[in-house]
C-alpha cells in the first residue's frame, strides 16, 4: 500500500513475470501492473482489482492495511478480469457492499462472475462523495469495452483512467518521472496501436469532452503501469496525436518467405524505396520470426506498408494471413500499402493480399509485383524500380 495523494492510495500489484496477455494475443515483454487505488475519506472507496491470480494475495494485503469490512464501495471501472479477477474474491468477503459501475458494466460483470451484488449503475457526471472528497464518473464505451470508465476526484485532481493511458510496464517506480522514458512511451504507443486504433474517433470525442470540463489534473492514475505526475497531461496529448491518423516517415515491409524467393523480393524493394528517398525509414519484418505486436506497432507509425508471400497450395503462408486478419480488425486510416511475392505456377499470393489489404481500409497504390521461382536479376532490377515508385507516392500523397 503506497500513499499517492494524502489519503489516496495505490494497492495493486506488480506482475513482473507476465509474457502474454489477452491468451496469447498480446506480448507484454516487460510484464505489466494491475494497479487498484484505494481512497480513505470518511467513507474508504476501492477503484478496481488485480487479475484473478493474484486474487488472494491482493484480498490479504489489503485486509492487512484496512479491514476489509471498513471498504464502504467498490469502484468497477471495467469489468475484463485484469481489473475484476478479483473482486469475486473480495465479494465473498463483503457481499452487500455497494459496487459502483456502469449499466454496460453490470452486464458484464454479471457475464463474468454470474452474481447479482449490490450494483449502483453510474452515468457520466454522477457523483459519489466520501466525505471531503467526491469522485466524479465519466462514461468511456469503446475505450475499450462498452462498460469502460474513467472516474475524477476532484479534491486531488486525480484522474482514474483504468487502461486509458496505460501501459504494459512492470516497475517498482510507481511514478512516470521514474521509469527509463524510451522503454515508458515504447510501451505506451504498443498499446494504443494492438489495443486503441480501432476506438481512435472515440479516442479523440472523449479527450476533447474532457478537455471541456476544465478540471485540473495533477495526477493520471491508470489501471495499467506507471502513474503520471510529472506532467500528466503529456500523455493525452500524445493520445490525441495518436488518435488523428499518426503516421511517421516509415515504410514497413512485412512478408514470410519459404525459400527466400519473396525474401530477396522485400530486400529489392526496401533498395528501391531508399534510392528513391533517403529520409524515409524501411524497416523489413518477417512476420513468421517477428512478435507481432510490436510489428503492428510500427505499422501503426508508417506511411506505407508493404506484404509479401509466396503462393502456397493457391493461397499465402499462414503467417501472412494471420497478420492480415490481425491487421483488418485494427481499421488504420490513412496509410497506403501494396503487394508482392513469388510463385512457382498459379500466383494467387498477390491478389489475396491485395485484398486483405483493401479489406483492412489501406489504399493500394499498385496492383503488386510477382516474380516466379527465384527472382533473377531482371526481378530484381523491376523490384527495385516496384520499390522506387512506391517510395515516389508516398512521398508525393496528400498524407505527406
Ligand atoms: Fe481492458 Fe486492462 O483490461
Amino acid at each position: 500500500m503506497i500513499e499517492i495523494k494524502k489519503n489516496v492510495y495505490w494497492v495493486g500489484k506488480v506482475d513482473w513475470e507476465l509474457r502474454k496477455f489477452h491468451g496469447d494475443e498480446y506480448s507484454t515483454h516487460r510484464g505489466t501492473t494491475y494497479n487498484s487505488y484505494l481512497i480513505r475519506d470518511k467513507k474508504t472507496a476501492l477503484i478496481d482489482t488485480v487479475w484473478r491470480p493474484y486474487g488472494t494475495e491482493f484480498v490479504e494485503n489489503l485486509d492487512k492495511h484496512v479491514s476489509l469490512k471498513d471498504i464502504d464501495c467498490v469502484v468497477a471501472q471495467h469489468a475484463e478480469i485484469d481489473h475484476s479477477g478479483a473482486l469475486a474474491e473480495l465479494m465473498e468477503h463483503i457481499p452487500d457492499t455497494p459496487v459502483y459501475c456502469t449499466n454496460n458494466g453490470v452486464k458484464s460483470l454479471k457475464g463474468h462472475f454470474h452474481k447479482d451484488w449490490n450494483f449502483v449503475p453510474v452515468k457520466t457526471g454522477d457523483t459519489l462523495s466520501l466525505g471531503k472528497k467526491e469522485l466524479t464518473f465519466i462514461e468511456a464505451p469503446m475505450l475499450h469495452w462498452p462498460d469502460s470508465m474513467f472516474s475524477y476526484l476532484s479534491s486531488e485532481n486525480i484522474l482514474f483512467s483504468n487502461d486509458a493511458f496505460g501501459q504494459h510496464l512492470a516497475s517498482e517506480s510507481l511514478y512516470n518521472d521514474l521509469v527509463d522514458q524510451a522503454e515508458l512511451f515504447q510501451e505506451c504507443i504498443k498499446y494504443y496501436a494492438n489495443i486503441l486504433t480501432p476506438f481512435s474517433a472515440l479516442v479523440e470525442k472523449k479527450i476533447d469532452e474532457f478537455k471541456g470540463l476544465n478540471v485540473p489534473v495533477d495526477m493520471i492514475c491508470p489501471s495499467h503501469g506507471v502513474i503520471w505526475r510529472n506532467d500528466p497531461l503529456q500523455i493525452v496529448d500524445k493520445y490525441s496525436e495518436w488518435s488523428k491518423g499518426f503516421r511517421e516517415n516509415q515504410i514497413t515491409i512485412v512478408y514470410d518467405t519459404m525459400w527466400n524467393g519473396t525474401r530477396n523480393l522485400a530486400e529489392a524493394i526496401a533498395q528501391g524505396i531508399k534510392s528513391a528517398d533517403d529520409k524515409v525509414t524501411v524497416k523489413l519484418f518477417n512476420i513468421s520470426h517477428s512478435d507481432k505486436n510490436d510489428v503492428v506497432t510500427e505499422v501503426f507509425k508508417s506511411k506505407g506498408l508493404l506484404v509479401g508471400s509466396p503462393t502456397i497450395n493457391r493461397g499465402i503462408l499462414s503467417a501472412v494471413a494471420g497478420f492480415l486478419e490481425q491487421i483488418r480488425g485494427l481499421k488504420f486510416k490513412e496509410k497506403k500499402a501494396a503487394a508482392f511475392g513469388t510463385y512457382g505456377w498459379s500466383g494467387e499470393s498477390v491478389d489475396m493480399i491485395n485484398k486483405g489489404l483493401e479489406d483492412a481500409g489501406f489504399e493500394l497504390m499498385e496492383s503488386g509485383i510477382k516474380s516466379t521461382w527465384n527472382p533473377d536479376e531482371e526481378s530484381l532490377k523491376k523490384s527495385i524500380d516496384f520499390g522506387k515508385k512506391i517510395a515516389q507516392k508516398i512521398k508525393n500523397s496528400k498524407h505527406q
